[in-house]
């Protein structure tokens, strides 16, 4: 069974599927058909609907976006559910909606309820609503007729000075029936979500075939695009040592099931050069969902965090209820999205060493579209300096290969050259040029991402040479 508030009204289910959608669950047992189906991918936006929970103190809510079609109903326990249908107030709009009126920011009207959802999750979150903002706040919607200049007038019409809505009203009862559905287990058809490691590792013996998620934002696709019946899924976000997020003896520990919208300021605090990277991970819908450990345990060849975190030598704390091992990063992943975990096993958490003074760290994606797209190649170079001289290079690339690599002989053959020489950069131009042979698919052919390699590599030694030479080109999308 999982409880939660669809809008005002407490709601129980207890017969579904554990891999129904909670947008197939609005369309087709509510009827509530105002959110729409695109893409079915996360990619569209069109099934925006907003997710509100308690704050850490409990005393507020926050208000996220979330992609409804990659969603599955466990992730609603506890929550409240705010569709398009429920946003007007005795008939009278929404200001987001009445602003998209004004501002004529409909034609066809097919995206218009998955903008209206991000544009009032953005106007609940008390954030400036200058342009960037309100570019991050739509980055998972797409719009093929009106064009987005309208609809971002519409945002700042309405996001700029929010005047109290019948949700902020209502706040105070919202508070008491989300604490009265709190501490309730979820279980569906085929669906379990274990409360601690003892119970995941008992489940796991039990259902051996039993498939694990946390965001669902990769594994929700095959019940999606490939139809499959995902028959037992554990749901991992309920389990506290899966949720930490810490800094102890100068390493950052992040939880395996702990959103990117949740661990995104932390990891900026400690590595601020991974803001244009962070920014341009998919979107904030799919970022308000996606785990760091869904990323790593998928070992999808062109994931955007596992080239950062082997340029990091991250440490990947492996699983089992009764023992941790602490699996380096850069052994991790085995081949085409297989990895060293055993069958029993899940990621418990990733840790980081802080960086020192010396390190430089700089992460670039090269992708078709800016804002919700794969990479076609991502590359991350953290280079330790010893008064110009490399004493250490470590690397992380995606697309380049069946699984995320590292340009092994660029690390070992650089050691000990001056980096200010542009000889040490045509070295590694011409090393790098044969780490690896990538392929040609939809993304990039292999020459585009061979030269992208090369470029890249080339951009980094500009970039931090630029107190000599006077060229940044880096962009800080995160204030
Ligand atoms: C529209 C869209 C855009 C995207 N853009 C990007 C992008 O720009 N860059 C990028 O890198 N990725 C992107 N992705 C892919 C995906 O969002 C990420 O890989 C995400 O981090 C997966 O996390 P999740 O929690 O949603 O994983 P889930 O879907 O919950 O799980 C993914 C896989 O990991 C396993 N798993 C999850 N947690 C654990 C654990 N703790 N231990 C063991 N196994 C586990 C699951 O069994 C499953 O096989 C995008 C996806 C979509 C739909
Ligand atoms: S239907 Fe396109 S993002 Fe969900
Ligand atoms: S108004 Fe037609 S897709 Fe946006």
């Amino acid at each position: 069974m999982i409880q939660f508030l669809l809008n005002e009204q407490i709601e129980t289910i207890d017969s579904l599927a554990g891999d129904t959608t909670v947008l197939d669950y609005l369309r087709d047992n509510k009827g509530l058909c105002g959110t729409k189906e695109g893409c079915a991918s996360g990619d569209c936006g069109a099934c925006t609907v907003s997710l509100v929970e308690l704050n850490n103190s409990n005393d507020g809510l926050s208000y996220r976006a979330i992609n409804s079609c990659v969603t599955f109903l466990s992730t609603l326990n506890g929550k409240q559910l705010i569709t398009v249908e429920h946003l007007s107030d005795k008939g009278k709009l929404h200001p987001v909606q009445q602003a998209m009126v004004e501002q004529h920011a409909s034609q066809c009207g097919f995206c218009t309820p998955g903008f209206v959802m991000s544009l009032f999750s953005f106007y609940h979150q008390n954030k400036e609503s200058n342009h960037q903002n309100i570019e991050l706040a739509l980055s998972g919607n797409l719009c093929r007729c009106t064009g987005y200049r309208p609809i971002i007038d519409a945002a700042k019409q309405s996001c700029q000075d929010p005047i109290d809505d019948k949700f902020i009203s209502n706040q105070t009862k919202t508070i008491e029936k989300l604490q009265s559905l709190q501490d309730h287990q979820a279980s569906l058809t085929g669906l379990y979500e274990p409360q601690s490691r003892q119970q995941l590792a008992q489940l796991l013996k039990q259902y051996p075939d039993a498939r694990l998620f946390a965001g669902s934002t990769d594994i929700a696709l095959e019940a999606t695009q490939l139809n499959k019946n995902l028959a037992c899924l554990i749901d991992l976000k309920a389990i506290p040592e899966l949720n930490v997020l810490c800094v102890e003896n100068d390493t950052l520990r992040i939880g395996a099931s702990l959103p990117f919208e949740k661990i995104e300021q932390t990891l900026l605090t400690h590595f601020p050069d991974l803001s244009e990277l962070l920014w341009r991970f998919a979107s904030v819908p799919i970022r308000n969902q996606a785990s760091l450990g869904g990323n790593v345990a998928n070992a999808s060849p062109i994931g955007d965090m596992p080239p950062v975190l082997l340029a990091l030598q991250a440490i990947i704390v492996c699983d089992n209820g009764d023992n941790f091992r602490d699996v380096p990063v850069r052994e991790f992943f085995t081949g085409y999205r297989t990895t060293v975990l055993k069958p029993d096993e899940w990621i418990k958490e990733i840790k980081i060493a802080l960086p020192s003074q010396h390190q430089t760290l700089r992460a670039y994606k090269v992708s078709k579209r800016i804002e919700d797209d794969i990479s076609a190649v991502c590359a991350v170079f953290n280079l330790t300096l010893n008064s110009h001289i490399i004493a250490a290079l470590h690397t992380g690339f995606g697309g380049v290969a069946a699984t995320p690599a590292m340009a092994n002989a660029l690390e070992e053959k650089l050691i000990g050259l001056d980096w200010r020489k542009a000889s040490t950069m045509e070295t590694g131009k011409s090393i790098i040029q044969s780490c690896f042979s990538p392929i040609d698919d939809v993304r990039a052919s292999a020459e585009y991402r061979q030269m992208l390699l090369t470029n890249l590599w080339h951009r980094f030694w500009l970039e931090t040479n630029a107190s000599d030479n006077k060229i940044e080109t880096r962009v800080t999308h995160y204030a």
